[in-house]
């Protein structure tokens, strides 16, 4: 008798994939094509995806590193990680039309830094050295603001009073892991202050949650995602952390044939910037490769929408 295979399945994480700031950010340069024509310029990629920033280019949007090089009186769209004060000012200098598509839960964490820092407190702000939301954020009040990157960054944080100090953090980290921080800032600086909310966003969090739940059950997790994208990356270390082989990919053509050898699951998710299509993509190549038995696990259920920026909903409005 031959011997059984054993039954091959996916189980696909939901939620997955765009969030609300993402979807808003995209829809927003799309709109902005529309409305004002080609060209349209967008500062860094609008959103952390290489599929998502190639699509645009085709459709007339350029992609820029610096407002400089933005020509004079033309549109610039900023990304939905967020700018610094002085990106606006330099903006305003070469009198360029700003449409701001900075996600409205990182313009939160700005708004908190703002506000704590008026008070004169001094900001331990945790998140990814030269990642752009942490330097968006960092710029708002640069004379308060040090970065804790990693637990060993803790022991070198100097501050001028403990007892005006507070945490807040970059949007896209790991849960788990900004705890640990948290704590070991605590050991150092008991008074520290929290948040008055959570800084790490809805979907982080819930693209985390659902993570670990397919993580459990599968040999392999495969993450699409951009390799600069920090919320796909933790996506990663998270499933890893839950005893699962994980790899990230920008889309089906990077998975290896060998990373199935003697998998029975696989575990497929997304990161917060990637559109469905590509796990579409991921899924086919499973299927071909004999795992066509797919299921969808909900761990949250997520109905969060953003309106688009205000500056573009008024030209909307008037036609
Ligand atoms: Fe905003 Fe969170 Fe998405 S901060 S852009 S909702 S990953």
């Amino acid at each position: 008798m031959e011997p059984k295979t054993p039954a091959r399945r996916v189980l696909v994480a939901k939620p997955r994939g765009y969030c609300a700031g993402v979807d808003r950010a995209v829809e927003a340069v799309e709109k902005a094509l529309e409305q004002y024509g080609a060209p349209i310029y967008v500062r860094k990629q609008i959103v952390h995806n290489t599929h998502v920033v190639r699509t645009l280019e085709e459709r007339g949007a350029i992609f820029v590193e610096e407002t400089a090089e933005v020509p004079e009186g033309e549109i610039v769209v900023f990304s939905a990680h967020g700018v610094s004060p002085m990106v606006h000012a330099e903006a305003g200098q070469r009198q360029l039309r700003t449409i701001d598509a900075t996600c409205p839960l990182v313009t939160k964490v700005h708004n908190e830094a703002k506000r704590f820092a008026n008070q004169d407190y001094d900001i331990l702000l945790i998140g990814h050295e030269g990642h752009e939301e942490v330097e968006g954020t960092a710029g708002e009040a640069p004379d308060h603001i040090q970065l804790v990157d990693g637990l060993d960054s803790v022991d070198r944080i100097q501050v001028k009073d403990p007892s005006k100090l507070v945490w807040l953090s970059q949007t896209t980290l790991s849960v788990d892991e900004t705890i640990e921080t948290v704590t070991k800032l605590k050991e150092r600086f008991p008074t520290l202050l929290d948040p008055p909310s959570d800084d790490i966003c809805y979907a982080t969090q819930n693209r985390q949650v659902a993570v670990k739940e397919i993580a459990a059950q599968s040999q392999l997790v495969i993450v699409v995602g951009s390799e600069n994208s920090s919320n796909s990356k933790r996506l990663v270390e998270v499933a890893k952390g839950f005893g699962a082989a994980s790899y990230l990919v920008d889309n089906a053509s990077f998975v290896k044939d060998e990373w199935l050898e003697g998998v029975t699951t696989v575990g497929v998710t997304s990161g917060a910037s990637v559109p469905e299509e590509l796990v579409d993509g991921v899924l086919a190549y499973l299927a071909g490769h004999g795992f066509a038995d797919v299921e969808e696990v909900e761990s949250v259920k997520e109905s969060m929408r953003f309106a688009l920026p205000h500056e573009l909903r008024k030209d909307l409005r008037a036609g």
